[in-house]
């Protein structure tokens, strides 16, 4: 039996980081398990099956690893693959387990940053042709006028560590361009890629007055705590030591130097293969 239950974060490489930080300072009780697939990241412009077979297998290896919890903080996993696991294979993997997302918790609350009920939504190419985006806001919020644009660009800048190039200025500036080019009402504009924080800089430079930036970790983080405390047979699966451990499927190197970046602490990985 394993002794550690730890919370499980998943994301396809670094970006799941700006999400498990904003948990890890919401919830520092728990013990957590972060892992990132580096190696076949981006998942975002791959197809629902493949971002599926994906994440299911690293749901299973992360089950396997004694997590009770695990969060898709990835949207990509999260539009394609969540539901599908949930109904599918979670059945069959233990009924006591759960594998939550980032997008329902994100629509539930963004009706509430826009006065104009126009909100403008980044993400990935398989994040925004789902269309989950506008279709779960519209559940909390039929009001909200819900725009679009994928900027495909974004997470291989990231995971390369180019993202303050001037060639991550660039694409930022035309991609924010292209959403706001859409309408003159969006006043708040969700980065709906748990990737795309690491461009905040460079995002807020370029934004006119008057149009918000959201990002998702607080959000999720505020969720899961609440999530928590209504699901107290779950919390009490989860052991309390205040151990993370990060693996990855590509470079350990890398991954520790730019984790350790990103993340804000020291990193240390252990590879994996899926
Ligand atoms: N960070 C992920 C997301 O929130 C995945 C990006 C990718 O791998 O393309 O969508």
């Amino acid at each position: 039996m394993q002794s550690s239950h730890p919370i499980g974060i998943f994301d396809s490489g670094f970006g799941g980081l700006t999400v498990f930080k904003a948990i890890k300072e919401r919830l520092p009780q728990y013990d957590y398990l972060y892992l990132g697939d580096n190696a076949r990241a981006p998942y975002g412009d791959r197809s629902l099956d493949i971002v599926y077979e994906y994440t299911l297998q690293a749901v299973e290896w992360m089950f396997k690893k004694g997590c009770p919890l695990i969060i898709l903080a990835c949207n990509t996993a999260s539009a394609e693959a969540l539901r599908k696991i949930q109904m599918n294979d979670l059945p069959r993997m233990g009924a006591e387990k759960r594998v939550l997302g980032v997008i329902r918790p994100t629509a539930e609350i963004i009706g509430q940053y826009t006065k104009n009920k126009a909100v403008g939504v980044l993400g990935t190419h398989g994040t925004i042709e789902s269309y989950v985006y506008p279709v779960e806001i519209s559940e909390f919020y039929p009001d909200v006028q819900v725009y679009q644009h994928a900027c495909p660009m974004w997470v291989p800048m990231i995971e390369n560590n180019e993202h303050h190039s001037a060639a991550a200025a660039h694409f930022v500036k035309q991609d924010l361009d292209k959403l706001l080019q859409q309408s003159e009402q969006i006043d708040t504009i969700l980065l709906g890629c748990t990737h795309y924080p690491l461009l905040l800089d460079t995002i807020k430079a370029n934004l006119p007055a008057g149009v918000q930036v959201i990002t998702q970790g607080e959000i999720v983080a505020d969720s899961l705590a609440d999530y928590l405390q209504r699901h107290t047979e779950i919390e009490e699966q989860l052991s309390r030591g205040k151990t993370v451990s990060f693996y990855t499927t590509d470079s350990t190197v890398q991954f520790d130097k730019h984790g350790t970046a990103f993340f804000g602490e020291e990193v240390h990985a252990q590879h994996i293969r899926l």
